[in-house]
């Protein structure tokens, strides 16, 4: 088994609150095994440039309470190249890293499969706000960055009521309405709009109608950015010409994804940074660390990245082909337990609404 004396962290993709989190667990939790620790700045493009400076206890100091990431993120297109893949293993050499723990989306934990079937151990944290890594029930920052969205349309709704308005709001998530669905309900919107399930415009345009036939002023409808880049502007022009309720738009984009991670997210990144350190030192990799149930576990990356590729139907030729029966029918499983939680999600919102 490989000996571990150093080990890098990185954090990659768009950043999340609670990263900071994370990657505080790591270096502690390596530390007091005897690991030394990197930090290694801007995601894979300082792991190419050798960017990369080493943590001490004291480094990590006064970052659990704080948003974005201190180690800095980017997307870096020349990682996905078998040159820029090169370059990393050629830095990891250079500064002695014998492992690598990864926080960030579906598209780092592609970066760490690669690596780690070129010889760099590497184990993945969930930090995304999208929550769309399925074979996690939540990622680091989603829960943060809900809780903001909240905020911000509770403003809204202050607004709309003193003006009878109506406000679509729509809010990030990629191609996921994790993030709309839940603040659907918790903002008591009139709807939401989400990519997994089909939307109809003619059904929230007669709720808004009736609403306002029985004095109700503010209405507030939740979309998700994965329904298209003009989507929310049409909606809302659409409510507007259709209802005669005066209609905003409203984009929170990047507001979402800053600001100090709640309880819950410090709480989930503290334990997944330590799981993750403990699994490398016994010699595991390849590794996606998730919440399951409240519970910290350890998934392979590959199984959950067809997971994802299976619940998003972007499955390709012979993804399933090294899954055993048996692994195929729990992928199913997981999927659909997923898509019945947003069914349900979706329900409730437009149940309880009006
Ligand atoms: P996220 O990790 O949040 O999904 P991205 O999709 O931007 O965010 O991925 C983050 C980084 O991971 C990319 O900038 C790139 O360096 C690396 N990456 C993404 N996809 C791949 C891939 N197919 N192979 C290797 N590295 C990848
Ligand atoms: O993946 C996180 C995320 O914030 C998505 O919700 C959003 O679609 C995307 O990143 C935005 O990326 P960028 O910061 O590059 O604009």
């Amino acid at each position: 088994m490989k000996t571990f004396r150093r080990i890098g962290v990185l954090t990659s993709g768009g950043d999340a609150p609670g990263m900071n989190a994370a990657v505080r667990a790591v270096t502690r939790a390596a530390l007091a095994k005897g690991v030394e620790v990197m930090g290694i700045y801007r995601g894979y493009s300082g792991l190419i440039d050798g960017d990369i400076k080493p943590l001490g206890l004291r480094d990590v100091s006064n970052i659990i309470n704080h948003g974005g990431t201190f180690l800095y993120s980017d997307r870096c297109p020349e990682f996905k190249t078998e040159e820029g893949m090169q370059k990393a293993i050629a830095t990891c050499a250079e500064f002695q890293i014998d492992g690598i723990v990864a926080i960030g989306g579906d598209g780092t934990f592609r970066g760490a499969t690669d690596l780690t079937a070129r010889g760099i151990p590497c184990i993945g944290l969930p930090g995304t706000i999208d929550n769309d890594i399925t074979s996690t029930d939540a990622t680091i920052g989603f829960d943060t960055a809900m809780n903001t969205v909240i905020e911000m349309v509770d403003r809204l709704r202050d607004t709309c009521e003193s003006h009878a308005r109506c406000n679509v709001v729509e809010v990030m998530g990629r191609g996921a309405g994790d993030i709309a669905v839940r603040t659907g309900i918790a903002a008591g919107a009139t709807s939401v709009a989400i990519p997994e399930i089909p939307f109809d415009a003619n059904a929230v345009i007669e709720k808004i109608k009736h609403g306002r036939a029985v004095g109700k002023r503010n209405f507030i409808v939740i979309v998700s950015e994965g329904m298209g880049a003009d989507f929310s502007q049409n909606l809302a022009e659409q409510i507007e010409a259709q209802t005669g309720v005066e209609t905003k738009f409203a984009r929170l984009a990047h507001v979402v994804r800053g600001g100090n991670p709640n309880l819950r997210d410090r709480v989930m990144a503290s334990r997944m940074g330590e799981f993750a350190v403990d699994r490398l030192i016994e010699g595991k990799s390849n590794l996606v660390i998730c919440e399951n149930g409240g519970e910290i576990v350890a998934t392979d990356i590959n199984f959950a990245l067809i997971l994802d590729r299976m619940y998003k139907g972007k499955l390709k030729d012979g993804d399933l082909a090294p899954y055993t029966p048996a692994q195929i029918e729990e992928m199913k499983l997981r999927c659909e337990k997923k898509r019945a939680l947003i069914a349900s999600l979706y329900e409730t919102c437009n149940r309880l609404s009006l």
